[in-house]
């Protein structure tokens, strides 16, 4: 049987879809184009938004396609055996033309036909929309997979937050069905095991969703003039079912990458537990950096938006290569192997290949520079340090949060000294800074603002998109550490290490007040927290999988999760004033300021 590689499974994907009637198009960029709000482009359907509510496509009503997504929500999880930042989605796509029926059946037929997939079916279960007071349970979807031969034991209504996909505001949305691999070697996690349990038995493959619907502006779901599907396989997720390895980064996706770390650093990949996690990381944080700065919309390192994405998954990169032994400028050479494994699905990566090494070599030589300031800082905390030998959480995190120098180089360097750190102390910090900056939403309506009144309202909102401009003017440093709002005047604190100036204050003002002109209608949805996520909401994460939240839009200037109360437009604020900025403590500033 011919081997299974991430390439192959993508040919195959394409060439069925094909054989179905499907015009073929290009990848999309990853840098997102038109009113949406996600930096990165996070599945096949956002660049195909305007033709899914309508507007005709130049290459038909039967689309496919492999797209380049990056989703960094869960970077901190990248080391485990399954998170990406970067990964590929195959779709297809039915533009008013095909519907259930055919969508199921095309399923069915490429993950179980021997001349595709092979699949044994009864290796895969399926989930289907329960229904709710909106919409209707799909039995319709249901049926279709019966008439496979799929049995109750593997079929599973479940209600929204699994079967119901939309971009998380207005917009093309329906009821999908997700098919699943069931990974034999994890025994059902109780009575009750099912796809949506994350136990591991069932790994999701693939997504059909039914657009058959449009969430209004006003929160009303309407059908849509036509019906259409979309749908997304997880590349390397599903190259790796089909490979049967525990892990993504043993797919063919990887192997050459990890190889050239491997040879660089001289370490091997899988010798222990901190040599693989970082080799992981690097391996996809490169990966990722390679798409974004190979994409043709152009993303250079920066402190704000995509470029600040970017340079976080450079430094980690970076500062993983350090722990392994990678010598300097290894990113480049990296990278030279990323490019050459996709230069025939995505071209564009070649064409740019100087620059992608240029760009790694600059933002490598920034680092470093960086990471001299975070040195220098910590001579000076060093010297005052006497008969102690013990570095306190507190200064170890300062030094962190300030001059984002990481907490594995403090270690070091006061080992250096003879020196040990409170690494619990700053952990501490750490996770009362994280507890800090993700109960916005919780203290906004409860203990942040005075009163439910429409005045105090309304400067709850002049708060929401004061803190989307001072991140935009100042970069995602800015975290909002708390606010106090009465009838009168807002306070907020965030964090940020120095005075701000002049010139940003004046910035962060008028785009409030721009926001307040654009006169952008305040909408409220109800979402799952990974959906909000996925969207690049701001606010507190950290409620259970399954949990629902609300998600303020302000147009495009603030996407927030919160309980409000708000005003209802941005045009009723009136004129923003910022009366003072100020420190509240160290690094977080404080920003005092009225409606008028
Ligand atoms: N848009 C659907 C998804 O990303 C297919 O799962």
């Amino acid at each position: 049987m011919t081997q299974w590689t991430a390439a192959r499974l993508r040919g195959l994907f394409l060439e069925f879809m094909q054989e179905k009637g499907h015009t073929i198009i290009p990848s999309a960029s990853v840098i997102p184009q038109g009113n949406v709000n996600v930096l990165f482009t996070i599945a096949g359907m956002y660049p195909l938004i305007p033709y899914l509510t309508g507007k005709a496509h130049p290459s038909g009503t039967r689309l496919a396609d492999a797209q380049k997504c990056v989703r960094t929500v869960d970077i901190e999880s990248v080391g485990d055996a399954s998170h990406l930042t970067f990964f590929e989605m195959l779709g297809n796509w039915s533009l008013g033309d095909y519907f259930k029926k055919e969508a199921i059946n095309w399923s069915w037929e490429f993950l179980t036909g021997d001349k595709w997939l092979g699949i044994d079916p009864n290796r895969l279960a399926f989930s289907v929309f329960q229904g709710d007071e909106n919409a209707p349970r799909d039995e319709e979807a249901a049926n279709l997979w019966r008439e496979m031969g799929v049995t109750e034991d593997r079929l599973f209504f479940l209600p929204k937050q699994y079967n119901w996909w939309s971009t998380g505001g207005p917009g093309p949305c329906g009821p999908d069905t997700e098919m699943f691999y069931i990974n034999t070697d994890k025994e059902p996690c109780g009575p009750d095991c099912t796809p949506a349990c994350d136990c591991g038995r069932y790994l999701e493959i693939w997504n059909d969703v039914f657009m058959q619907y449009n969430l209004r502006e006003d929160g009303i779901l309407e059908p849509l003039a036509a019906q259409n599907v979309d749908t997304g396989m997880g590349l390397e997720r599903t190259a790796c079912v089909l490979m049967g390895k525990q892990s993504v980064y043993e797919t063919d996706a990887f192997t050459d990458i990890i190889k050239k770390i491997e040879s660089l650093s001289g370490k091997v990949y899988g010798s222990d537990e901190n040599t693989t996690r970082s080799m992981r990381i690097i391996a996809d944080h490169l990966r990722t950096a390679c798409m974004i700065l190979g994409d043709e919309r152009g993303v250079t390192p920066s402190n704000t938006d995509q470029g600040y994405i970017l340079r976080r998954l450079i430094r980690r990169a970076i500062r993983h290569g350090m722990k392994i032994g990678l010598p300097d400028v290894a990113a480049v050479a990296i990278a030279g192997v990323v490019t050459a494994q996709y230069e025939q699905s995505y071209p564009e990566l070649k064409a740019r290949e100087r620059f992608i090494a240029e760009q790694l070599r600059l933002e490598e030589e920034r680092f470093q520079r960086t990471l001299k300031t975070g040195m220098r800082e910590f001579e000076k905390l060093s010297a005052k340090m006497t008969d102690e030998k013990v570095i306190d959480g507190a200064n170890a995190f300062r030094l962190f949060d300030t001059y984002g120098f990481p907490i594995e180089m403090t270690v070091e360097m006061a080992q250096e000294k003879g020196l040990s750190v409170d690494t619990e102390g700053f952990q501490l910090c750490y996770e009362r800074h994280r507890e800090l900056s993700h109960s916005g939403a919780a203290q906004k309506f409860k203990g942040g603002l005075a009163d439910a009144s429409e005045a105090t309202a309304k400067l709850h909102t002049a708060t929401h998109l004061l803190h989307a401009a001072l991140r935009e003017v100042l970069g995602d440093e800015v975290a909002q550490k708390g606010s106090n709002i009465t009838e009168e005047r807002l306070r907020f604190d965030f964090s940020f290490s120095r005075k701000m100036t002049v010139d940003e204050i004046t910035h962060v003002q008028t785009r409030v007040n721009e926001a307040v002109q654009a006169r952008v209608p305040i909408l409220i949805s109800e979402m799952s927290v990974p959906q909000a996520k996925a969207l690049g909401a701001l606010g507190l994460f950290e409620g259970k999988y399954g949990d629902m939240v609300k998600v303020y839009t302000m147009g495009g200037f603030s996407k927030e999760i919160c309980g409000g109360p708000h005003a209802g437009n941005t045009g009723d604020l009136g004129q923003f004033i910022i009366q003072k900025e100020e420190s509240s403590s160290a690094g977080v500033r404080r920003i005092k300021a009225v409606l008028k």
